[in-house]
């Protein structure tokens, strides 16, 4: 009997695609072509399952255009590259990958932070430049992380653990801000009290966002609520593209309404506000927060055993949108 087929959208381990294999007819993309709609539209044809990476959007035009499609497993926690909406009414089970990448996110919103607030990757630039000439009273000064206020907005698993490491780690006063407050047990342990938002922005002197996108979401901070901010504050973006209007941001840099910012992500990436690229108080990287080398292979590893755990044995590890299984 012939395996069912599976695509696999972006390149990723050799031993997801061995294990893939073992149970499905595995159509890859090795070489990390970027496809358009239309290519992986084409790709799906004849496919029961597909692993994407969240860069692919799974919409009510590409279901319609893939009627055998059951499952698409995300190799990330977030999943707005998802309708799910669209996805529960075609039937099409979604799963992301959320745990596993907690700590290391909360380890990386940490780093983006630190060097925001120090200043370390402009003062490494400068030093590159070659125009470290002497030592200064003022040379680079930031602001400081232990015993600040730091400001959480969007408390899930990784703002707790960015809290954690706060208040436990450099004696933080730490706020948040959440759809639904924490109960008290967790807020205890997290030392973590609940504000309203423009309390916590009025507050804190860094903000870090770590809230899921949804239209709901759009531009949670935008040019009225970076005023709201002190001006010697920093924000930190490790959660979407979208959650900051970068435009707003860039002004507000250039113009030193706040210290600084950390940006791990941005609206329509890869592409970068070309106005962020030419401000110096902007800490930028690549949407690497879960990037370390065991996390993104357990983060491969849920998504493979999201597929095989729907596709053989009907049982998914961490469905999104757990109303299709209701429905079989
Ligand atoms: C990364 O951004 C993720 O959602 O896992």
């Amino acid at each position: 009997m012939s395996k069912p087929k599976v695509l696999v959208a972006r390149a990723i381990f050799p031993e997801s695609i061995e294990r893939l294999a073992q149970h499905f007819e595995v159509e890859s993309n090795q070489a990390d072509e970027v496809w358009s709609k239309a290519q992986l539209i084409a790709r799906l044809q004849g496919k029961v399952g597909v692993f994407t990476t969240g860069s692919e959007r799974i919409d009510a035009e590409l279901l319609d255009a893939c009627p055998g499609l059951k499952i698409c497993a995300n190799m990330a926690v977030g999943y707005n590259n998802f309708d799910t909406d669209a996805m529960t009414a075609h039937g099409v089970l979604g799963t992301n990958a959320p745990d596993v990448l907690t700590e290391t996110t909360a380890d990386f919103g940490f780093a983006l932070l630190m060097a925001t607030a120090r200043r370390i990757a402009e003062s490494e630039h400068f030093l590159r430049a070659g125009q470290w000439q002497k030592w200064a009273y003022d040379m680079f000064s930031g602001s400081d992380i232990h015993g600040s206020t730091l400001g959480i907005i969007g408390m899930g698993r990784i703002g707790q653990g960015i809290a954690r490491r706060g208040a436990h780690g450099f004696g933080m006063k730490v706020i948040y801000h959440n759809r639904s407050r924490l109960d008290a047990a967790l807020e205890a342990e997290c030392k973590a009290s609940y504000v309203g938002k423009d309390e916590l922005l009025k507050t804190a002197d860094h903000v870090v966002l770590v809230v899921p996108y949804t239209p709901a979401s759009h531009h949670t901070i935008g040019a009225a609520e970076i005023a709201l901010m002190k001006p010697t504050a920093t924000l930190i973006n490790i959660a979407r593209g979208g959650i900051v209007d970068d435009a707003a941001l860039a002004v507000a840099l250039k113009e030193k309404r706040i210290a600084a910012a950390g940006l791990d992500v941005f609206e329509g990436e890869p592409k970068v506000h070309p106005d962020l690229l030419t401000v110096p108080n902007v800490v930028l990287t690549p949407h690497i927060a879960s990037a370390t080398v065991p996390t993104r292979k357990a983060m491969a590893d849920l998504a493979v055993d999201n597929l095989i755990g729907y596709l053989v044995n009907g049982k998914p590890l961490t469905p999104v949108n757990p109303a299709v299984l209701a429905k079989n």
